[in-house]
């Protein structure tokens, strides 16, 4: 009987498309979620752990051959990493594909206010530098923005009378099953380390990512445009969250806007 693969964050936007692509590809898959769950018809079983605590972690990689490592929140990455490498380590997995975001080591989170506002891109790295030191054969995928993400921030930022968006801030937003698709190609290949980046199609200002969701939506709203402070926040207008010689994404965002726009209005 093969090994299962082990995905962490298999119940997430990105890694629920990871299990889908495994088991298409005849693979044995366990989903490691906080929540417990009876395993499904289509042969995912389930473990319960939490990766912030470390609890349940050691019997979610138990018999496994590879973890895709797709778990992750806003903070505390590095150390939902390190209680992972050490039960996977001690279980002898032998190739931890993880996912990152492109700009995780190159937009500083230094002060105070990097820190309240961009934590995610240091908390992204530290968790790259567990994976790095692991001792386990790794390979990490930097992605940037998923559209799913994009989305939901326009779509919450949308309901604000007046919407605020940060000077000189562009995104390279991308197809998240495109994302599941070289993470899973990976992931089954020989480990690679830090492999290229994987950007979507096009570079687009805030606010025009903004603009287009509301004329998708059918929505009026005046832009305010902020400046905002900080180190990371210059790494942005910089360009430190794009990957404009890795725009390999095929899927566009006016695709997935119009589609998502239109459920939008059927639900309202
Ligand atoms: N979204 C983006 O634009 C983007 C871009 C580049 C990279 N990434 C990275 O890609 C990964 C997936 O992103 P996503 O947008 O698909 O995330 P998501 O939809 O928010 O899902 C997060 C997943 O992490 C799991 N999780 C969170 N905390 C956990 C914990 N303490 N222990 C165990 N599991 C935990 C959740 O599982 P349960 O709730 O079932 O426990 C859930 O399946 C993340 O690491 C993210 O940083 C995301």
């Amino acid at each position: 009987m093969a090994q299962p693969v082990l995905v962490t964050g298999g119940t997430g936007t990105l890694g629920r498309q990871v299990v889908a692509r495994l088991r298409r590809a005849g693979e044995p898959v366990r989903v490691l979620s906080r929540r417990p769950r009876a395993s499904d018809d289509d042969g995912v079983e389930y473990a319960s752990g939490d990766l912030a605590t470390g609890v349940g972690v050691e019997a979610a990689v138990d018999g496994v051959g590879t973890v895709v490592h797709c778990a992750g929140t806003q903070k505390g990455d590095g150390e939902k990493a390190r209680h992972l490498v050490r039960a996977a380590s001690a279980a002898g997995v032998s190739h931890l594909a993880f996912i990152s975001v492109v700009g995780a080591d190159a937009i500083p989170v230094d002060s105070p206010f990097d820190r309240a506002a961009f934590a995610y891109f240091a908390s992204k790295r530290d968790a790259e530098i567990v994976v790095e030191g692991s001792g386990i054969p790794w390979t990490t995928l930097r992605a940037t923005q998923f559209y799913d993400l994009t989305f939901l921030t326009v779509r919450a930022m949308a309901k604000l009378p007046l919407i605020p968006v940060p000077r000189g801030f562009r995104f390279q937003p991308v197809d998240s099953g495109e994302v599941a698709d070289r993470l899973v190609e990976l992931a089954l290949g020989a480990p690679a380390g830090l492999v290229p980046d994987l950007g979507g199609p096009a570079v687009y200002p805030m606010q025009d990512l903004i603009r287009s969701y509301l004329r998708a939506t059918r929505q009026h709203r005046a832009l305010l445009p902020i400046p905002m402070p900080g180190h990371a926040a210059r790494a942005i207008r910089a360009g430190a969250n794009l990957a404009p010689d890795r725009a390999v994404g095929r899927r566009t965002w006016e695709d997935f806007l119009s589609r998502h726009a239109a459920a939008l209005s059927r639900e309202d």
